[in-house]
């Protein structure tokens, strides 16, 4: 219904048409906006049905990045719905901070049969957003492995003429190929087919160029030694049913994550990794 909708979604405001959403519905942000300006991508078609993943935005991935024997695809974070542990708040300096969590409960350890839980912090800050998140294993005896990714889509207006930095050296394995691994050899990569790759010990930093406004985004990363980069081309985009056969020009999949190898938690301890996208706004260094 409209009402459950209404309340599945949490906005944070820092004035100036500068917003982020996030659903309920695994604590998927659905929009950040910059001065009205919407830097995510969401598919046309994708489904709020509180059943699937939402097709865009910035979907949480855990415990699994990609099939998974004993759940869907990417793990039950994304298709679970999160509690709002505090609602948006405005701090001293204007800048708004939300945090959720997801706690262990009947239909995730139907799935994968361990406590957890998780806190999601998000602040909103003028042309940044931070993410801030806390895995804990508050087991007296069993330790447990787990993947997580911020599967984030920027909007970006012709995917063809972005480029990314910081991969230079890295080996990647590629599922276009098997999973066959490489090792880059480019200081600046270009997308101009199906691309699907898995960037092992990355940077803590890349720029993305040619995002939305032609500007670049700055994606920082702490405890997330990987970074994927997906983006399905028009075949693959013509096989999902939540994705328009002419978005993929639109999008771009930059992905922090820590997947090529496990989080291996012990009892009673916590992991913990962030990521920072900043908006890098060139041409104007008067401070006013
Ligand atoms: C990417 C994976 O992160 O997510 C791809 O590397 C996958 O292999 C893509 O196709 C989308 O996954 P899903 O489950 O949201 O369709």
């Amino acid at each position: 219904s409209a009402a459950t909708q209404a309340t599945s979604v949490v906005v944070l405001d820092r004035g100036n048409n500068t917003t982020c959403t996030i659903n309920l519905h695994g604590a998927t942000v659905v929009s950040w906006r910059v001065n009205n300006q919407e830097q995510l991508f969401v598919s046309k078609l994708a489904s709020f049905d509180g059943k699937k993943a939402i097709r865009g935005g910035i979907p949480f991935v855990f415990p699994q990045f990609g099939p998974w024997s004993f759940g869907p695809q990417h793990g039950f974070a994304r298709v679970t719905r999160w509690s709002l542990e505090k609602p948006p708040e405005r701090m001293h300096n204007g800048d708004v901070e939300a945090i959720f969590s997801l706690m262990d409960n009947e239909f995730t350890r139907s799935m994968w049969n361990y406590q957890f839980r998780i806190t999601y912090r998000l602040i909103l800050r003028e042309k940044e957003l931070h993410f801030h998140i806390g895995v804990y294993n508050p087991s007296k005896d069993l330790s447990f492995t787990f993947n997580m990714l911020l599967h984030t889509y920027l909007k970006v207006p012709d995917v063809r003429r972005c480029q990314i930095t910081g991969l230079r050296g890295c080996t990647f394995i590629d599922k276009t190929r098997e999973g066959a691994i490489y090792q880059e050899g480019r200081e600046i990569v270009t997308i101009g087919e199906w691309t699907d790759r898995i960037y092992q010990h990355t940077p803590q930093e890349h720029v993305i160029t040619n995002v939305v406004s032609g500007r670049k985004m700055r994606l920082h990363k702490y405890n997330f030694p990987d970074t994927v980069i997906w983006n399905p081309w028009i075949d693959q985009a013509r096989e999902m049913s939540d994705f328009g056969d002419d978005e993929f020009p639109n999008m771009l999949c930059v992905e922090s994550g820590h997947v090529s190898s496990p989080v291996i938690l012990l009892p009673g301890t916590s992991f913990e990794a962030s990521q920072i996208l900043q908006i890098i706004i060139e041409g104007n260094v008067n401070r006013k």
